[in-house]
């Protein structure tokens, strides 16, 4: 082919063609110069145009050449085209599913809050881990009770004026004033006396949990519905020294050896002698304060001996074995234990008040 010929530099333009096509790497870019590269504006399509010029002998060869240079490009633009596409859907895709990604953390995904105990009810476990630590067991007890556990058992008869220190809510299933709510877990007690005495050993070393309830007008100290944790232990040769060395033992084990604990003269008709067990009021660290009424010791619960009349009540005889019984409030040990000053905090349901115990 003559260097006149319109074809004479048909190779470099077809690598110049090729060139480009690989030169670009965006696939909008590639569509959009698409009638330049190989469609009707392309350089190939003038050469076409141009043929006529050629001489005819020459024509069939020429239009050989420039078609196949054609087929060339047209090959490269086409694979190129479709790597490029491939990569578009690729980021296309990517990108979707980000925005999805978007979606779910912002507007769908609430933001997930993990459940915990309620601290009364951690503070029990924590309480029950003590005693467990000193050889207790653990039991339970009903809480709606007859009135012949929860009071005349334990030595408190209808009528009599002890009553009085407990406002207590009734069942009513019939006869009157027969069965109650439990106003303290000192009935459960009973039912572990007359369980060991049946099984014909009255040794008994237990904590007994649970939720009592008294009609009692909630404030900073009390609630209408409470927990205590009973402890009772039946045994021979016991003595006020043991309980008191348990009650100091268990201060010193769950509030730290910052706090004391002090009994004093009390009464309680199940128990002879009884005591009132306090402890330093944590929240003033017995300076005085509201929570404590200015006193700077909050009582837990009561204590003592086993009056013989309980223990005759349940069938163990006095003069061989002896025990002593300790009952104090569980919200209250968790109040203290966290410097609570409004026990009423703990059945509100503040989440930011149970966040700081999560
Ligand atoms: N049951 C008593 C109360 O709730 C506390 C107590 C228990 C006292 C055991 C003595 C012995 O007030």
């Amino acid at each position: 082919m003559s260097d006149s010929s319109p074809l004479a530099n048909l190779d470099s333009q077809r690598d110049e063609l090729i060139r480009q096509i690989n030169e670009i790497s965006d696939f909008a870019v590639l569509r959009e110069q698409e009638p330049l590269l190989v469609g009707k504006r392309s350089l190939l399509t003038t050469l076409q145009r141009t043929l006529g010029q050629i001489a005819e002998n020459e024509r069939k060869e020429a239009g050989a050449l420039l078609q196949g240079a054609r087929r060339l490009v047209e090959d490269r633009f086409n694979e190129r085209f479709a790597e490029l596409e491939m990569v578009e859907r690729a980021a296309k895709l990517e990108a979707d599913r980000l925005d999805l990604g978007d979606v779910v953390v912002s507007a769908v995904r609430v933001p997930v809050t993990v459940g915990h105990p309620n601290l009364v009810a951690s503070t029990q476990r924590e309480l029950e881990d003590v005693f467990v630590g000193m050889g207790f067991s653990v039991a339970d007890g009903p809480e709606v009770e007859s009135d012949w556990y929860n009071f005349e058992a334990l030595n408190i008869p209808p009528a009599h004026p002890a009553r009085g220190m407990w406002d207590t809510f009734y069942v009513d299933l019939g006869e009157p004033e027969t069965v109650v709510l439990r106003t303290h877990t000192s009935p459960t007690q009973i039912h572990l006396m007359e369980a060991a005495v049946k099984l014909g050993d009255p040794r008994v070393h237990a904590v007994m949990p649970g939720r009592c309830f008294r009609r009692d007008t909630p404030d900073a100290r009390h609630l209408a519905a409470f927990h205590q944790i009973e402890g009772l232990v039946v045994d021979r040769g016991i003595t006020f020294a043991d309980l008191a060395g348990v009650i100091e033992t268990f201060t010193r084990a769950y509030f730290g050896p910052t706090i004391s604990s002090r009994l004093r003269p009390a009464f309680f008709p199940f128990t002879e002698p009884s005591a009132e067990f306090e402890i330093t009021c944590t929240i003033c660290q017995g300076d005085g304060c509201r929570t404590c009424s200015q006193t700077g010791w909050i009582e837990l619960g009561g204590c003592g001996m086993l009056d013989p009349a309980v223990l005759e009540a349940v069938g163990i005889d006095g003069s061989e074995w002896s025990g002593f019984a300790f009952g104090f409030g569980i919200d209250r040990c968790a109040q203290m234990r966290h410097q609570i000053a409004d026990m009423r905090a703990l059945i509100e349901n503040d989440a930011r008040f149970l966040r700081q115990f999560s």
